[in-house]
């Protein structure tokens, strides 16, 4: 059946006489009668892309329309077929009585590309860039160990954060594990939770899922905006980075270049944070907000107008989207910019914790030993003796190196 199928193509897209047909740039279509032909279709699947202007325009014409007392007159010159390629394609002349613009869009024809590369391409990508991390991370515990603290501790101790600031940052933290948990629940609940718990377990796992994403998402935003006007100041790039980097911040070696309250590998913790934190709430509170904060027209007309698509040498992005094509692009850069993201906490909460002795207490009991603190922020030490003893703290005239 499938052989006279494919054979009846063959023939009706005019085989018999392909030399016209591959000479021009634009294919025959006469024997399908202005039709798709089978080159069409395959060149489709093969994923080319292919000028289909000879669909989308072929639409039918209100000049042609039968009068209303005639047979085709209530379609307004319009046949079936050209109608639902209208309607596909977006140029229907649709009115609808409420739901605006949204409700207007009865066939997407966006949608397809987006379903596949979410159930295949961003979960196999997603998927194996944090089981990369974890591995990564699993062997380099192994090849270098814990950091220890080099020097005996002193048993005294200083401030390094106050309450306030460890609250923002178990808020922040707090919210980001569960939006991280939920999140990937939802992207892998039919592969994983399905097959192990049922469609019934998944269900509920799913709706519980959504509300606890939507809602820990204010907790994240708040706590970003704290964490943002406690730290920005500490985390402004300076020179004594340029000597950590060179060092490789004493993480490969015995060396422990000289710091202030952040070092460089922290800024870039710090802004990857505040900067793809952001960028996740905008795409987030744009899902949360259905049609309502359309942001990728007009980013992609910027992009396109800044020639930065043309410098990547890739075609100019769409800057007409329909509603549901602005929320499919929403999706996706949130669900991508979130996967970068929980790759770097994930090598955070590995320093955090187990990879660096005596760091958790900063965020824990908000003090550290003076040991810990020389060792990986001299200066900022230097600078907090200082100010104890009421002199004036400026790191350049204390830099205990
Ligand atoms: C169980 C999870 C976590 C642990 C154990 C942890 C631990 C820590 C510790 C100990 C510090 C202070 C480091 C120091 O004293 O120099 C810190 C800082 C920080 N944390 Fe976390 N954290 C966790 C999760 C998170 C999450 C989920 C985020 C953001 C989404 C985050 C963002 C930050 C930022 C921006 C800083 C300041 C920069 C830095 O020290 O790297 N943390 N964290």
């Amino acid at each position: 059946m499938m052989r006279l199928y494919i054979f009846a193509l063959i023939l009706a897209s005019g085989l018999g006489a392909p030399a016209a047909a591959q000479d021009s740039l634009e294919p025959d279509r006469s024997a399908t009668g202005g039709a798709q032909t089978l080159e069409d279709i395959l060149a489709r699947q093969r994923g080319e892309g292919i000028d289909d202007t000879f669909r989308r325009e072929n639409t039918g014409s209100p000049d042609t329309a039968a009068g209303i007392a005639q047979q085709l007159g209530t379609l307004g010159g319009s046949s079936d077929p050209e109608l639902w390629r209208a309607l596909r394609y977006g140029s229907a002349d649709i009115t609808v009585s409420s739901g605006g613009e949204v409700a207007a869009v009865l066939v997407q024809d966006g949608g397809m590309w987006w379903l596949d590369f979410r159930r295949t391409t961003l979960k196999n990508w997603g998927g194996y860039f944090l089981l990369g991390v974890i591995g990564a991370l699993i062997a380099f515990f192994l090849l270098r160990g814990r950091i220890r603290i080099d020097a005996p501790m002193t048993g005294r101790t200083v401030v390094r954060f106050q309450a306030i600031e460890r609250f923002a940052h178990w808020l922040l933290a707090g919210s980001f594990i569960l939006l991280g948990l939920t999140g990937l629940l939802t992207l892998f609940g039919r592969t994983v939770l399905i097959p192990a718990f049922g469609h019934e377990a998944n269900s509920f796992i799913l709706i519980a899922s959504k509300w606890v994403h939507n809602n820990a998402a204010w907790a994240f935003m708040v706590g970003l905006v704290m964490i943002f006007a406690f730290w920005v100041w500490h985390n402004l790039p300076d020179r004594t980075d340029l000597k950590w980097i060179a060092q490789f911040g004493g993480i490969i070696g015995s060396k422990h270049p000289p710091a202030r309250k952040f070092n460089a590998g922290q800024k870039v913790i710090f802004w990857s944070v505040v900067i793809l934190g952001a960028s996740i709430s905008a795409s987030g509170l744009s899902l949360l907000f259905p049609f309502e904060i359309p942001m990728f027209a007009k980013t992609f007309a910027i992009l396109n107008d800044l020639g930065i698509t043309g410098v990547l040498g890739l075609d100019p992005l769409p800057t007409e989207l329909t509603p549901q094509e602005e929320m499919q692009y929403a999706q996706l850069w949130h669900a991508i910019v979130s996967f970068v993201l929980m790759g770097i906490i994930i090598a955070h909460i590995y320093i955090g914790s187990l990879g660096m002795e005596g760091a958790f207490d900063a965020m824990g009991t908000g003090e550290v030993d003076e040991a810990w603190a020389h060792q990986h922020h001299s200066i900022w030490l230097e600078d907090v003796k200082a100010a104890d003893k009421g002199e004036s703290a400026t790191g350049d005239a204390t830099a205990a190196e």
